[in-house]
């Protein structure tokens, strides 16, 4: 199969089983806000949907735009960040916060200058240029990594794995709806291709995986022995 044939059939599948979740737009319709797709995607990092969502409301009826979050005190930003772990995400939250309001209050469009800002590392600025943006960036999170790792049957095991992966995912990325994309394959990973019993019946992508045509699925993404 072709990696149009890869991206249009994920994106068919996306029209009709995206999650509807409190960050995103509809599929196909124009992006979201930027702070929004940022703040969720910082918090989403190391914690699971079902736990963001009430910590993405509290966050964005307190503070709903990034000028309101820069004004912030720090002590009340930690204090609403509380069960959510990994503290220095606040306070990076907070000084990209600050960051973006003295620039104009915008957050860049690029990779690049999403790059640039405190705290965002490679992940969140192609999240973020992808989904807020529309750019074409090649979004790669755990899940990512187990679908992709799964149609292209890469053996080698990670964290070596990681460049070859990073190819293939770059290969069947689309110039067009790279948010919905990226978003796609997130959701891809959580809910069909997940690490154990992976649902491949009802897997958009199935003929074209090679650890499913190998009965193998689970195996991958194949881990370094510790
Ligand atoms: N995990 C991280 N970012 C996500 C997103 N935008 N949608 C679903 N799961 C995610």
């Amino acid at each position: 199969a072709s990696s149009q044939d890869v991206s249009g059939a994920l994106l068919d599948w996306y029209d009709a089983h995206a999650r509807d979740l409190p960050w995103r737009s509809l599929p196909g319709s124009p992006p979201p806000d930027p702070y929004r797709v940022w703040l969720s995607e910082v918090m989403l990092q190391q914690t699971t949907v079902a736990a963001v969502k009430s910590y993405f409301a509290k966050f964005t009826d307190r503070w709903p735009t990034v000028e309101a979050l820069a004004a912030a005190d720090e002590g009340e930003v930690m204090a609403a960040w509380a069960g959510l772990g990994y503290y220095a995400r606040a306070r990076n939250l907070l000084a990209c916060a600050r960051a973006v309001a003295d620039s104009g209050g915008k957050f860049p469009s690029s990779e690049p200058g999403l790059r640039a800002l405190p705290g965002l590392g490679a992940y969140t600025a192609a999240a973020v240029a992808a989904i807020a943006f529309g750019q074409r960036a090649v979004v790669v999170d755990a899940n990512v990594e187990r679908v992709v790792s799964r149609l292209f049957f890469v053996t080698e095991p990670l964290p070596g794995a990681r460049a070859a992966i990073r190819r293939h995912a770059d290969a069947i990325t689309p110039s067009t709806r790279a948010g919905d994309f990226a978003q796609a394959m997130m959701d891809l990973g959580a809910t069909i291709c997940t690490p154990r019993a992976p649902r491949c019946l009802l897997c958009p992508l199935s003929s074209s995986c090679a650890a499913r045509a190998s009965g193998e699925a689970e195996r991958f993404p194949v881990k370094a022995p510790k």
